[in-house]
């Protein structure tokens, strides 16, 4: 029997790119992209060379990759080069009053720093780095609100060669003291506390927490934000207003090797302790900033805003590293979404007339719930492009994009990545590339993306497997801080010398990239091995229904019966009739392999904090009715509470 995944979800619509807009674009046609990443992939060290010439080098390298370790990946070796350098001083000649950073607090505050503004911050911020006894290769740990001041941390570290690894403001003290433990930091960036839907998170509180016994940490830095009462420790603790005050407003930009590690991410995955991903300096910012230039199509005068945390991957490589290192302006918000209610997202892109707007699929699915009615109240006239982000995106909730939102004049760029890949692997060019909803469409230049089956050979069109990358690429993470075996082990164990993502896709006959769902998640029911995107899908294309996630449940006969989770749109009350319509909508849709065998409405579905349902806690539910496994990257816990009370016979 076959243990490839099964696809049978069929999306006939095509949304090429208007003429309009590929006339002005990077990339203005299929033939172009066909070309350029045939040639791209005939030869990616020369292909990648090619961009990593585009940055400020202090000294040229001398061999593009290194290989001859795999899967320990060195590329540019021998150049010298600083990230910061390229992200600001760059800028100075031609776009020294240009803004670099929008920023607009939860509660309305809005602060722009041009480049000339955000060199001389970053500067004075390195120089008190080193006076706080922060040096080159130093780990340091930033858990900030987002402030521009967690931007301008992230590049005085990149400047000064000091390793930043960010802790999303959300995650608890003992999340920060993992992480400390594990990348052995010294020091902490944080700030007395953030906004988040009009109350304070007390982050400085949940530092002290987090390091009363971590004698490792020598410093901490506190940014004032919320003004709320917070102890300081002697000798320890130092405002960052008075570390700055003083110092020289100009810091030497000194190269460090292309392969200096820039940053420690940690992502916790779906078990086991939290894995730090490794990037380093001259590949990762090669990815970025190409991937950034040719994705997001930019021009000098566009105003881009990611929803993102600084916290995530995104953040890094789409709020600070990509755009920065293109010049351009970018959008930052500091709060949530709904606050004061849903349309704060929209008001936002009609006063900053932003043109970029880059989000997640849970953000969109949260706005399709809430109602039409907020954006609807908005201008959004400004906006040219739509991107999104860090899950399958339901081919309803694109639709509801590219018309609500995108007033069906914008292109949508579906990117497909992860911390690990460091950059966008998979993505539409919006100038160039036919869309079709719920689908990352083709590879980037460079990259020799392939699903491949379990014995290694190369799956048919529509025939589902696991998603790899053949080939090395320069923004790949270069190992797990402090654990190459576990770096081997997860990612690089199933096929010689091949990249595996962890994820389930198909290609279809386009060659265009659908992912099915992680592995992990895969179903398995009468021997048909079906990935969960699709029939989450066939559930979101039904008018009641919001959100959704299926997973399986242990059945005698079936082997695994599929449940499906189902959150319906606000007005909507749930009952058997409702049940039943479903079940036979996803028959209709699919086949009735994949009819649900239970439907659960629920209020909220889990995820994690950056917005990926967690399949895993509803597969224990559904098979034990609790909970046993770990929680502690869960966003919300009543959820599951309210799961677990709420839970069907
Ligand atoms: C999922 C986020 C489908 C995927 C940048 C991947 C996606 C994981 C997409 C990485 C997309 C991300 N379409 N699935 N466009 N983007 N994913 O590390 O399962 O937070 O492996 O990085 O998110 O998540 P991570």
């Amino acid at each position: 029997m076959s243990q490839n995944i099964e696809s049978h979800q069929v999306e006939n619509r095509v949304f090429p790119p208007s003429s309009e807009f590929s006339a002005k674009a990077h990339i203005g046609s299929m033939e172009e992209y066909e070309r350029r990443y045939r040639e791209s992939v005939a030869d990616p060290e020369a292909y990648w060379a090619d961009m990593a010439g585009k940055l400020h080098w202090q000294q040229p390298w001398n061999q593009v990759l290194d290989w001859s370790n795999p899967p320990f990946a060195k590329w540019f070796v021998g150049g010298r080069i600083n990230v910061c350098e390229n992200c600001v001083d760059r800028h100075l000649e031609s776009r020294a009053d240009k803004t670099a950073i929008i920023w607009e607090g939860e509660p309305g505050d809005v602060r722009r720093l041009s480049y000339r503004e955000l060199h001389t911050a970053v500067c004075r911020f390195a120089n008190a780095l080193k006076d706080q006894g922060v040096a080159s290769g130093d780990r340091v740990i930033i858990y900030m609100p987002m402030v521009p001041e967690a931007a301008v941390a992230m590049l005085a570290c990149a400047r000064i060669g000091a390793v930043h690894s960010v802790v999303f403001g959300g995650f608890s003290a003992d999340s920060i003291r993992d992480r400390i433990q594990d990348s052995g930091a010294t020091a902490v960036i944080t700030a007395d506390g953030g906004w988040r839907r009009g109350s304070v998170v007390p982050l400085k509180d949940n530092v002290d927490e987090a390091i009363a016994d971590e004698p490792g940490v020598k410093r901490v830095i506190v940014f004032r934000r919320t003004e709320q009462d917070i102890s300081m420790r002697d000798g320890r603790d130092v405002w960052w207003h008075d570390a700055v005050a003083g110092v020289d407003d100009q810091c030497p930009a000194e190269g460090f090797d292309s392969e200096h590690p820039l940053y420690i991410l940690y992502t916790s995955g779906s078990t086991g302790k939290p894995k730090g991903i490794l990037h380093t300096s001259a590949g990762y910012l090669t990815g970025a900033a190409t991937t950034f230039h040719d994705i997001f199509d930019i021009r000098e005068d566009d105003i881009y805003w990611c929803t993102a945390d600084v916290g995530w991957v995104t953040g890094h490589s789409y709020i600070v590293y990509g755009p920065l290192a293109n010049g351009a302006t970018v959008l930052m918000y500091e709060g949530a979404p709904n606050h004061p209610d849903f349309g704060r997202f929209w008001k936002m892109v009609q006063d900053h007339k932003v043109t970029l707007f880059y989000t997640a699929p849970t953000a969109i699915r949260a706005f399709i719930k809430a109602g039409d009615q907020f954006p609807e109240g908005y201008d959004l006239s400004s906006l040219r492009l739509l991107g999104s982000v860090g899950e399958p995106i339901n081919p309803e909730a694109w639709m509801w994009y590219h018309k609500v939102i995108g007033g069906e004049r914008c292109p949508i760029v579906d990117t497909w990545w992860q911390t690990e890949t460091g950059a966008i692997l998979i993505s539409p060019l919006p100038g160039a590339t036919p869309l079709k909803p719920g689908t990352a469409t083709r590879p980037f230049f460079g990259i020799d993306a392939a699903i491949l089956d379990e014995e290694g050979n190369e799956c048919g069109p529509n025939e589902g497997g696991r998603l790899v990358i053949r080939k090395p690429w320069p923004s790949m993470l270069r190992t797990l801080w402090g654990d190459d075996q576990r770096f081997i082990d997860t990612y690089w164990n199933t096929y010689e010398n091949i990249y595996v993502a962890g994820d389930g896709a198909r290609t279809d006959e386009d060659g265009y990239f659908w992912i099915v769902g992680r592995l992990d998640d895969v179903l398995n029911v009468s021997g048909h091995r079906l990935g969960t995107a699709e029939v989450e899908s066939a559930l979101v294309s039904h008018k009641a229904v919001a959100e959704a996630a299926v997973v399986g449940r242990p059945d005698d006969i079936k082997g695994q019966a599929v449940v499906a989770f189902v959150t319906l749109k606000s007005g909507i009350e749930g009952d058997d009739d409702l049940k039943q319509e479903l079940r036979k909508h996803v028959g209709k849709a699919i086949g009735a392999i994949a009819k649900p065998d239970d439907v659960v409405f629920a209020a909220g579905l889990p995820k994690t904090r950056s917005g990926k349902i967690m399949r895993r806690l509803l597969k224990e539910i559904s098979a034990s009715g609790t909970i046993s496994g770990d929680t502690t990257t869960l966003e919300d816990f009543s959820v599951v509470a309210a799961l677990q009370g709420g839970k069907e016979e």
